[in-house]
Parts: C-alpha cells; sequence; structure tokens
C-alpha cells in the first residue's frame, strides 16, 4: 500500500460510524457528520453496549427501519445536560460588564442556541426581569430536539434540584428568593409564566439552518463543544451574521473562540467566562465628522446632522 493511501485509512469502526450518520442524515435530516469525531464514537458505543445490535453496522439497519430506536440514538447524541444558573460567575458578569449596554437599548433580541429543558433560558429571563430590561425583550429559544423543546416550552423541574438551584442562583448575584419564581407541586416546580412571557421556543439546527434575526445577545453554551473544528467556524459564522454590530455572544466554559477563523471579528469582554462582542466594522463617517451609525448598538443608521438643524 502507497504512502497516501494508507494515510487516508480509516478503521472499520470509523468507516461504518460515517455510514451510520449519513444514513441519520438522508433518513431523517439532523446532520451529525461533522460533530466531534471522539463524541460520537463514544456514543455510538454506549448505544451499541445499551441496545440489542451486535454492530454498528447492524444498528443502521435499525435506524432507517425503526424510527424510535433512532429517537434514542438521537438523545444520546445531542448531550441534554443543563442546570439552572450553570456556572453562576457568568451570570454576575452578564449582569456587570454586559446589562450596562444593553440597558442603553431601546429594544433587545436574546437567542439561546441549544437551550436543550430550557433551565438556562428561564434563569436568564430571571435575569433580565430583575435588571428591568424583560418588558423590552425578546427572546429566542432554540434547540434542534423537538422533544426536549417540548419540556423547555413546559418549565417543570424535579424539586431535588431547587437547592442546587437555589444556591446557584444566589451565587449569580439574584436579587430576591428564588422561591419567588416557581410554584412547588409534590416532587416538581412549575416556573412561573411571566418568565415565558416574551420568549419564543422554536426548532433551529445550528448545523443545517440559517441565520436568525438582528441579535443583541447570544448564548450559546455547551453545544459547540461536540462540534468538529470546521463546523464550530460555521456556527460562528452564523452567529457573526445574526448578531448587530456590538452584539454579545456568550459561550460554555470550556469553549473559546481563540482559534476561531473568525476570532478577529470579536473583541473579548471576559476571558474567564468567555464573553465576546461583535465588532464594529469602522464607522462611516458624516461630512461633519459625526459618525453615521446610531451609538445605541443597534447599528441603526443615524440621520446625518445638518448645520443649524435637527435633522
Ligand atoms: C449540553 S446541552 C446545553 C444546554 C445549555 N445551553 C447549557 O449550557 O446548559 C446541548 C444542547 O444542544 C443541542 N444541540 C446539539 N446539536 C445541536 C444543533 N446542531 N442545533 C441545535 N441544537 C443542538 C442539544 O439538543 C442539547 O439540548
Amino acid at each position: 500500500m502507497t504512502g497516501n493511501r494508507a494515510k487516508k485509512e480509516i478503521d472499520n469502526e470509523g468507516i461504518e460510524v460515517r455510514l451510520l450518520l449519513e444514513a441519520i442524515y438522508l433518513k431523517y435530516g439532523y446532520d451529525f457528520r461533522d460533530y466531534a469525531s471522539t463524541h460520537i464514537r463514544r456514543r455510538v458505543n454506549h448505544r451499541l453496549a445499551i441496545s440489542e445490535s451486535p454492530t454498528i453496522s447492524d444498528m443502521i439497519h435499525r435506524v432507517l427501519n425503526d424510527p424510535s430506536f433512532f429517537e434514542g440514538l438521537l438523545q444520546d447524541l445531542s448531550i441534554n445536560v443543563t442546570h439552572m444558573f450553570r456556572d453562576p460567575p457568568l451570570y454576575r458578569a452578564v449582569r456587570e460588564e454586559v446589562v450596562p449596554h444593553l440597558s442603553t437599548y431601546p429594544f433587545i433580541k436574546i437567542w439561546h442556541a441549544g437551550c436543550a429543558t430550557g433551565e438556562e433560558v428561564y434563569s436568564f429571563s430571571i435575569l433580565f426581569q430583575e435588571e428591568g430590561l424583560k418588558d423590552r425583550s425578546q427572546t429566542y429559544a432554540t434547540d434542534f430536539d423537538a422533544s426536549i423543546l417540548e419540556l423547555a416550552m413546559q418549565g417543570i423541574y424535579p424539586v431535588d434540584c431547587v437547592r442546587r438551584y437555589t444556591a446557584n442562583y444566589h451565587e449569580a448575584g439574584g436579587k430576591n428568593a428564588f422561591a419567588d419564581y416557581y410554584t412547588a407541586m409534590y416532587d416538581s416546580v412549575t416556573m412561573d409564566t411571566s418568565l415565558r412571557k416574551r420568549v419564543l421556543f422554536s426548532l433551529h439546527n445550528l448545523a443545517t439552518d440559517s441565520v436568525f434575526g438582528e441579535m443583541n445577545i447570544i448564548f450559546c453554551r455547551n453545544v459547540m463543544i461536540y462540534f468538529n473544528r470546521d463546523l464550530q467556524d460555521r456556527v460562528v459564522k452564523l452567529f457573526l451574521d445574526s448578531l448587530c454590530p456590538g452584539g454579545f455572544l456568550c459561550l460554555g466554559s470550556k469553549e473559546s473562540l481563540a482559534f476561531s477563523k473568525y476570532a478577529d471579528r470579536f473583541t473579548l469582554v471576559n476571558e474567564k467566562e468567555r464573553i465576546y462582542r461583535k465588532r464594529r466594522r469602522k464607522m462611516p463617517m458624516t461630512r461633519g465628522g459625526d459618525p453615521l451609525l446610531a451609538s445605541n448598538g443597534t447599528g441603526e443608521l443615524k440621520k446625518p446632522r445638518v448645520k443649524g438643524k435637527n435633522a
């Protein structure tokens, strides 16, 4: 075998996994082909161990012919672990370093990409409510998994989590009692419906769907960690195109833009908490030397000032 051919050789398991992902894409439209291969292999092998399939090739047959088997595999491939006020210092940083900017805008558009069962959405809803921004905001909460979104819309969580979430809430700089935001029922708590006001839950696949409005802030935390470099770059570009100039991007604690093709299109707001800001392009000036763009971060064009008049 020549050196070149040897280089391209993939082990049999790698070939089977690729064929499985191709089958999922062709049959169901979910595109996992650019997810990190270590993550995919680990999850496929997990399903193999708990299913009756003897081989990955056999799983391909089952995926194609048994939608419920595919549903189980989808849950395996799309890790849904999440918590309320996950990484509390991030929430403090948003309160202290981002909210002062957002407060100057007349209207705020927020996108939670990969929102899972909604804990992050309710947490930021509480934060924006406490900071007096909720009534002039619109939140889009998206995920590519319909069954997960259904749970997010219900906002019902196990009561066992409440102690931990209460501690997180206070560590995150919460201003009230966490109990003000839910009703307890036997073994579960239901989040207050006011937190769902101005929140739109919607299906969106970061690997295959397009730009999402003119956002002022995007949260995409603990999602890109499962993607390969190519897909990470594509998704960062999608966020770049979805953010208005000066818009904020918040990633998960193990994610970073440091190696992204588009790193220089952002400035760093808080390195530790992974908060970035889309650079404004060099601002066009009026003939009088005023910036032509509004300074409220919306990127809207401002009418040039005519000497002696308020144009
Ligand atoms: C680990 S959870 C993160 C939840 C939340 N952002 C957090 O940090 O707690 C990852 C979520 O990303 C979603 N996801 C994975 N791939 C996706 C894709 N291509 N498009 C949209 N959502 C995706 C999964 O369904 C899952 O709900």
